[in-house]
This record gives structure tokens, sequence and C-alpha cells, in this order.
């Protein structure tokens, strides 16, 4: 059966969804929507009620985790995971997450309306962690999915001082529960996820989707630097400890070490604490974040290893302390090549060649590996603009990757077309 996909309704559909969740924010004039805040709350309440609408039975885990499941096959059959997350970074765009959630939503919905019933399940999943922007955390909720979610981050706070642990019971929730929200590998056969491709290459090459072949690989550091406050207008020059001298130039180093890799490394200094913070008073102590991430692992190591040194001899000839901690480490993950040919097939099922890429940003599909084989669609964006309020993806485009979806899910249990079902990992 060829289920009927009309592109322009569900792109209509998916543009009127990504406007009513984008609404919901802790700030009025922009969008921000951090992990078990009350907007969180909202934001998963409106997915509920989606999910509902759609036909799903819905529940919601331990760690938040909206869950809508339909399983035509009963609940013991094998599942197929298709998912995003609704957290957002501050001041975001409202696509990054929320279009992934609600793609799996609207084509569930097209094949249970369809009278499709396959011998599998299909799980909705709403994520709320994935962009590690309240607490040192970053993937806790897909992690706790995967069964690989980590006690010790319950202790972690966020700016105010509120530990993971302390959030969840205020969002309702048992951390006694976490290792119950794990699903049991064997009864689960792939997570799928759709999602914009917040880079520029789909773009060039004028095409809507894209198959992800591989996420890169990140690290984060919190480097703490310290030295001694002072007047700002008595202590000479060569005098000073200043700690936030120190810090710029450990920025520039690890700016530096980035920009040498031959791999595409990037690195990124997002956040910087500085105290005192008084216009009259030299730095007594900067606490800077590093992002680092590359496809290749083993130049993101040594890059770590280059960068500790670095800021171990700029802290010494500034006679600074430092002190540098790892808080979020994940290697480079391969998409299954699988489901990458599935989805390359569903894409091509609609006339379009789904160019392959890999994927510079981090996905739940980081957690989620660590459970079953995981497969990305990628969705054109405008200008490759994300992490930004401009970002964009037009009501074509959204409608086209619903589509590729229902292409995915109805042939799903059919044999590949252009080579095995082996699905070896690349
Ligand atoms: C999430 O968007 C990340 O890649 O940081
Ligand atoms: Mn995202
Ligand atoms: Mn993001």
């Amino acid at each position: 059966m060829t289920i009927p996909v009309d592109i322009a309704a569900l792109g209509a559909r998916a543009a009127g969804m990504i406007e009513e969740l984008g609404r919901i924010s802790s700030t009025p004039d922009h969008l921000t929507r951090f992990f078990l805040t009350p907007e969180h709350r909202q934001a998963a309440d409106h997915v509920a009620r989606w999910m509902a609408a759609a036909g799903l039975t819905v529940s919601e885990d331990a760690l938040g985790t909206v869950r809508g499941h339909w399983h035509p096959a009963g609940p013991e059959a094998p599942r197929l995971l298709i998912g995003s997350h609704i957290d957002t970074v501050a001041n975001a765009g409202k696509y990054d997450g929320t279009l992934g959630v609600v793609l799996g939503i609207l084509a569930v919905e097209a094949v249970q309306k369809a009278g499709l019933t396959p011998p599998y399940g299909i799980d909705v999943l709403a994520f709320g962690d994935e962009e590690g922007t309240r607490f040192p955390t970053t993937l806790s909720s897909s992690a706790a999915c995967a069964g690989v979610f980590q006690p010790a981050s319950l202790g972690g706070l966020d700016s105010d001082g509120v530990s993971l642990a302390e959030a969840l019971v205020a969002y309702g929730k048992d951390p006694a529960a976490i290792a119950a929200a794990a699903y049991d590998p064997s009864r689960v056969i792939a997570y799928v996820e759709a999602h914009i491709e917040q880079g520029p290459v789909l773009e060039a090459e004028a095409e809507p989707l894209g198959v992800v072949t591989a996420i890169a690989g990140a690290s984060r550091l919190s480097i703490t630097v310290t030295g001694e406050a002072g007047h700002a207008g008595t202590v000479p020059m060569r005098m000073r400890r200043d700690a936030l001298l120190g810090a710029a130039e450990m920025a520039l180093a690890v700016e530096r070490i980035a920009r040498a890799d031959r791999h595409g490394m990037v690195a990124t200094v997002g956040r910087m604490h500085v105290e005192p913070g008084s216009v009259n008073v030299i730095p007594s102590r900067v606490v800077f974040t590093v992002d680092l991430r590359s496809g290749s692992d083993s130049s993101r190591r040594e890059a770590l290893t280059r960068f500790e040194r670095e800021a171990h001899r700029i802290a010494d000839d500034r006679h600074l302390g430092v002190v540098i901690s790892a808080f979020h480490e994940v290697a480079t993950v391969p998409c299954y090549r699988d489901l990458q040919l599935r989805l390359r097939n569903a894409v091509a099922d609609l006339g379009h060649r789904a160019p392959e890429l890999a994927s510079g940003a981090g996905h739940d599909g980081q957690a989620m590996s660590q459970l079953c084989p995981v497969g990305m669609l990628f969705v054109r964006c405008k200008g490759g603009i994300s992490h930004n309020p401009a970002e964009y993806a037009s009501p074509e485009d959204m409608g086209m990757a619903a589509a590729a979806l229902i292409r995915f899910i109805e042939r799903f249990q059919l044999p590949q077309r252009d080579g095995g079902t082996s699905g070896a990992q690349t």
C-alpha cells in the first residue's frame, strides 16, 4: 500500500504546530525554554495534547520525556522510536528539536489513519534535556531512555544553585524511578530523528532533505582561573594577576588549536563569568566553558590534551591558578547503515536525492545509540542558521520531511531495494 501524502497540508500543519510551541517561553520577546522549568511543563502538556489528538496513548517518564505510544501489534511487540527534544537554548529558534517531535506525531497519525497495521509499535518521544543549557548534564532524558543515565549527575547545579534532583522533584518526578525509564533493548528496533540541518549544506545542494551519516563527538569543559583582585587605578600592569586576561588567552589558545585541525574541529567559548565584575577592580576569578567538537574522536582527544597543556602554561606565565573539569564527553556516533538506506529510499520515493551529510550539532541519538541503531533525517534550514531566532524551515520542506517519515514507516517492514537488511554499523 502507498499512503497518500498531501505535502502542502502536512507542511501547513507542521508550521502551525511549530508556531504554537514557539510561543511557550520564559521570556516574552524571544524563545527560551530550559529543562524542568514551568515552560517545559507547559510545552510537555501541549505536546501530550497533540499526541492524544493524533490517537497516541500518552505517558511521561521520570525525566519528563513525553511518550506517545501506538502499539497496533500489542505492547509486547518491538518498537520503533521516533523523537527529538522540546528544550531550547536561550534566545532560540523555534525549529531546533520541536520539528522532530511535530513530524513524528504527524507521521504516526497519518500511518494510523491510513489503516496501516505494522507488526511493530511506535513511540514518539519528546525529550527535555538535549541542549544542556540549565544543568551540567546534556542528553540526560535520552540517556534515561537508553538506560545509561548517570546518577551522579543528579547533584549537578543550575546557575541558581538548584540541583537536578531538586528540580526533578519540583517537576513532580521521583529520581528513584529513573532506572525504570530505560527501554528494554531487546524490544527496541531503532531510534529515528528528523531535525533541521542547522548548517548550509542542503541549501547549497538545493535539496530539502538529507541523510545523516554520523553525529560528531563533543567535549565540554568548565575552566576556573584564579588571580588576585586589586585597584584598577593603582596596581601596575606588571604586578597584576588578572584572571580575565589569562582566561582570554586560554580562549584564544583553544581557537588556535581548533583552527589548526584538519578534520574541521570547532571550539566555542560560550559562557564566561567574571568576578567581582566591577569596572574598577582587577578580575580575581573567571569561570568559562569550552565546547569542542570533531568528527574524529582521536583529534578531539589530542586537542583536549593540548589545550590543558596550554592553559597550564598560560596560568604559570601569569601566576594564576587554573582548574579544568570536563562535564560532558560524547564520542562520534555513526548512523546505522541500514537506516540510512531506508531513509534515503523514503526520500527517493518523493523524487528527491537526500545527500549524505555529517552532523556537527549534538543530538539525542548520541545517547540513544547506546540502546539501539540510530538514524537521522535532516531538513534544509534557511541560511544554515540555528541557535538563533532567525532559524527557519519552509512549510514545503517540513511537509516533505513528514512525508518521508510516513514512507519510512510504511516500508519499514519491507526488505531494502538497494541493499541487504543486515543493518551493519558503518
Ligand atoms: C545542541 O544543539 C548542540 O549541539 O549543542
Ligand atoms: Mn537540537
Ligand atoms: Mn540545539
